[in-house]
């Protein structure tokens, strides 16, 4: 079993994976400085699993924090959830994103290297792709990012490459997400936007919960089947699970290994309402709005790699995935903040 330090594990992602994480007995010291989640989602995922986090209320970019945390614990490995991810954000501040981006993970990597912790697993994102040429993506194709949120990613994965040619001890695996929607089975934890949801998926579940009055779909013109964009849709709990085998992997193998986690299958935006419809019974408003610029078509995964590699594939379905999102959001219809 390993002792692992979780950035941003307070979050999303990081919540469900320390449930999957704790769930295989690994010991969990989570790093949160709250600027995106709250500490009840941390007491939530130890009642799910039963079990203890050790959690340390800091920032990344915390250098003293960082090597205090190091030196004080016997870590394995980390990984490295902690950013900001709002595509539009990073547009209009853009500094913001490359400081804590990209300095934090600088500060972060210079604390593990001095520790002589040499294992990290990267939150990265099918950002990086920019606007693909040809689908499905594999980890082959060309890294070309369009906005300042994707070139923290990229910039993030350079530095990692770099490190791991110069110093073969290290283990970088470099996850890139599609598009994790749903949450865990129990209802418990859950993607918990603090404004409008920049995301499809949770902007869908607060229609239905009546926050918001219906849902603007950017674009009926796109070159797709039914002319609304097409990605990638994978169940966070999935998700989370490729991190388990991503940890087990960096444990055997050196150097840096980008790696696509997806289900392989593209789903439009009205297919996907469709699913939330037909899984919870709950009729979707919506009406068609224009492009957003800078959006894609369409957007899938060739997750192969991941299955030679990790042994992972997505198990879960779309429909399993707006059902469970659903319990969320039905069961907590201000996120955390409505209490337990
Ligand atoms: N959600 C997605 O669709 C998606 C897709 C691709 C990649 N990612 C990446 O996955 C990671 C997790 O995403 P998420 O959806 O769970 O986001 P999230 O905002 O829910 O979680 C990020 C967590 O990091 C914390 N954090 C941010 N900056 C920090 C700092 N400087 N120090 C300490 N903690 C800090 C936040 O408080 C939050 O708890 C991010 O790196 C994100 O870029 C997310």
């Amino acid at each position: 079993m390993a002792r692992l330090l979780v950035t941003g594990g307070a979050g999303y992602i990081g919540a469900h994976t320390m449930v999957e994480l704790l769930a295989a007995g690994h010991n969990v010291i989570c790093l949160d400085n709250f600027s995106n989640s709250v500490p009840e989602a941390v007491a939530r995922v130890q009642q799910i699993a039963g079990r203890a986090v050790t959690l340390a209320i800091g920032d990344v970019r915390d250098d003293a924090l960082l090597r205090r945390l190091l030196a004080e614990h016997p870590i394995d490995a980390v990984i490295h959830f902690a950013a900001l991810k709002a595509v539009g954000e990073s547009v209009a501040r853009p500094l913001d994103y490359y400081d804590n981006n990209v300095y934090g993970t600088l500060v972060l990597l210079r604390a593990m290297a001095a520790a002589g912790v040499k294992r990290i697993v990267f939150s990265s994102s099918a950002t990086v792709y920019g606007a693909p040429e040809q689908l499905p993506l594999t980890e082959g194709a060309p890294v070309r990012t369009t906005n300042p949120y994707g070139a923290s990613k990229a910039m993030v994965e350079q530095m990692l490459r770099d490190l791991c040619a110069a110093d073969p001890e290290w283990s970088a695996v470099s996850l890139r997400y599609f598009n994790p929607i749903g949450a865990h089975a129990s209802g418990r934890i859950g993607e918990d936007p603090r404004d409008t949801p920049n995301n499809l998926f949770p902007y869908v579940t607060q229609v239905a919960v009546g926050k918001r009055e219906r849902l603007s779909i950017w674009g009926n013109d796109w070159p797709t089947p039914d002319g609304t964009g097409v990605r990638d849709y994978l169940h966070v709990v999935d998700l989370a699970a490729g991190h388990l085998r991503a940890v087990d992997y960096s444990a055997a193998h050196q150097g840096f290994m980008p790696i696509n986690l997806g289900t392989g299958r593209g789903t439009s935006v009205l297919e996907l309402v469709r699913a939330f419809e037909s899984a919870t019974g709950i009729a979707i408003p919506h009406s068609f709005a224009p492009r957003r610029p800078g959006d894609i078509a369409a957007c899938w995964a060739d997750p192969s790699l991941a299955a030679r590699l990790l042994g992972w594939r997505a198990e879960r379905s779309v429909e399993q995935a707006c059902a469970d999102g659903w319990r969320w959001q039905q069961h907590n219809p201000e996120g955390y903040r409505a209490g337990k």
